[in-house]
């Protein structure tokens, strides 16, 4: 049987970039979101639209999430509300973020779907100083401290008991900090912003400092894709690795990079942990090393100066 992949969340940051490269690779992908919103997809297509199927619909409401699983073989799973908005409206948060879970959970059951990836996030552990070492071990403990976190927390225990009662494969993957196009809102977006205002040749400040585990884009996308297929029992949910580097040094390899010296950046480390360990996801999967830091960005730079939006 080929594959048909549903996407959810397809007009986000990773989901553009996971149906940019399903459709590379000649995947039929159903793109499921709220509603049309072109400006990731035109930013990273050079102008024009993914040619997928759309289906616009809402998470928290099983039937279109049903709907949308219809002739699907693999869900990657990435709707969801990130840290601000989940502050802002935290009961919103918890209907997207996890019962939005249960739905595509739900719907697999039915439909007997079983290669699934869905995303979890760093943010399940708590601050840097809740543990004793700087790289997060295999067996950490979670720890949330923001609703954000704790909603993902639940959505990874959601898979691993559809797994237990109900046989449903999944892999769970937990982003840090994602950069590069697409990436616009969301906590740790600052760095990916000074990219494209380097691009534009505009001031700007990144108001953190301190470090982070920078995961571009587009290899994230491949990490959840790559998880969908993964045929193996269970609901593990794991760490993925990028480069643990400073904000400053990200920013000044922007500068170097552009050739535009403009971009600051403030000291404050921001309250995550900023390493964990991946050798779960290596040994699930064995994924590609991470791309080159100065590449990436150069990457990014490049697909900034050619877009049309
Ligand atoms: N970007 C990061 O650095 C990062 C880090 C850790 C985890 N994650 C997780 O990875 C996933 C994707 O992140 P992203 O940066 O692409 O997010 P994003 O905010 O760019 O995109 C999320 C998408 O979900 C859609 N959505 C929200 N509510 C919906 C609903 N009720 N029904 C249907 N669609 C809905 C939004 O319209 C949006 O297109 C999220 O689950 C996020 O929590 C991201």
């Amino acid at each position: 049987m080929s594959e048909r992949f549903l996407v959810t969340g397809a007009n986000g940051c990773i989901g553009a970039w996971v149906v940019k490269q399903l459709l590379e690779q000649d995947i039929e992908v159903t793109a499921f979101d709220l509603k049309a919103d072109e400006h990731r997809h035109l930013l990273i297509n050079h102008g024009s639209m993914p040619k997928a199927k759309w289906a616009f619909g809402d998470l928290t409401v099983a039937q279109d999430v049903e709907d949308a699983m219809a002739g699907v073989t693999h869900v990657v799973h990435l709707a969801a509300l990130q840290v601000p908005f989940c502050r802002a409206n935290p009961a919103l948060g918890a209907s997207v973020n996890v019962v939005g879970t249960v739905n595509i959970f739900e719907a697999a059951k039915k439909l007997g779907v079983k290669n699934i990836s869905h995303a979890s996030s760093i943010a399940v552990f708590g601050l840097a100083a809740d543990y004793p070492d700087e790289k997060l071990s295999l067996d950490a403990q979670r720890l949330p401290t923001t609703l954000y976190g704790v909603y993902k927390t639940a959505a990874e225990d959601v898979a691993k008991v559809y797994w237990n009662e109900y046989g449903i494969r999944s892999v769970g993957l937990r982003p840090h900090t994602v950069f590069g196009p697409g990436r616009d809102q969301g906590m740790t977006s600052q760095p990916s912003v000074a990219i494209e205002k380097a691009n534009k040749k505009e001031k700007f400040h990144v108001e953190y400092g301190g470090v982070l585990d920078f995961q571009y884009a587009p290899d994230v996308a491949a990490a959840f894709i790559l998880a969908a297929r993964t045929n193996i029992d269970g609901a593990p949910v794991v760490n993925i690795n990028g480069h643990v580097v400073g904000v400053s040094d990200f920013v000044e390899i922007v500068k170097a990079v552009s050739g535009f010296s403009d971009l600051t950046y403030g000291t404050n480390q921001l309250p995550v942990v900023y390493s964990a360990d991946a050798q779960d996801w290596i040994d699930i999967a064995s994924p590609p090393p991470a791309t080159d830091l100065e590449i990436a960005i150069a990457e990014s730079l490049k697909v900034f100066s050619k877009s049309a939006v």
